[in-house]
């Protein structure tokens, strides 16, 4: 099985949107393997979002993944789990997201963009390592 690793944001979760992100990837046929709601502290943040350590958005991409409680999980499935992932979640912009997608559906704001989804097989195994290390 194969495994990778999702956010329900901040703004999923002030919206009362987590349970049906997650209802989202449940139903595709995806099975949950670990979740917590878990406010994320700025180093760990900083860790997961190192990619874009220099991109000048990053201080606010980082106040905002911690500026409140996230859903964290880990998501398995029979391959390549985090692509399902990120074709239910849409692209980046929620502007640019096709309807029937999470961002698509759910989301207007780049900034604000509700759910994370890890970008490739390296990305998950790192990602689940920080955030679930006993998995
Ligand atoms: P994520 O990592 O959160 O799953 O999102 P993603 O792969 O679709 O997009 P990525 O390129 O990794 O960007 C990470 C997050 O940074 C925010 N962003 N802000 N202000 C800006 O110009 C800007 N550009 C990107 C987005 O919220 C994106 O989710
Ligand atoms: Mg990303």
């Amino acid at each position: 099985m194969d495994r990778t690793f999702v956010i329900a944001k901040p703004d999923a979760v002030e919206r009362g949107l987590s349970g049906e992100i997650l209802a989202r990837f449940e139903r595709k046929g995806l099975k949950l393997v670990a979740a917590e709601l878990r406010t994320i502290d700025a180093e760990t943040a900083s860790k997961h979002y190192e990619e874009h350590k220099d991109r000048p958005f990053f201080g606010e991409l980082v106040a905002f993944i911690t500026r409140g409680p996230a859903l964290l999980a880990v998501l398995e499935g029979p391959e390549d789990t985090w692509k399902v992932v990120r074709t239910l979640m849409g692209s980046t912009n929620p502007r640019d997201a096709a309807p029937g997608t999470i961002r698509g559906d759910l989301g207007i704001l780049l900034t604000e963009n509700l759910v994370h989804g890890s970008d490739g097989p390296e990305s998950a195994e790192r990602e689940i390592g920080i955030f679930f290390p006993a998995l």
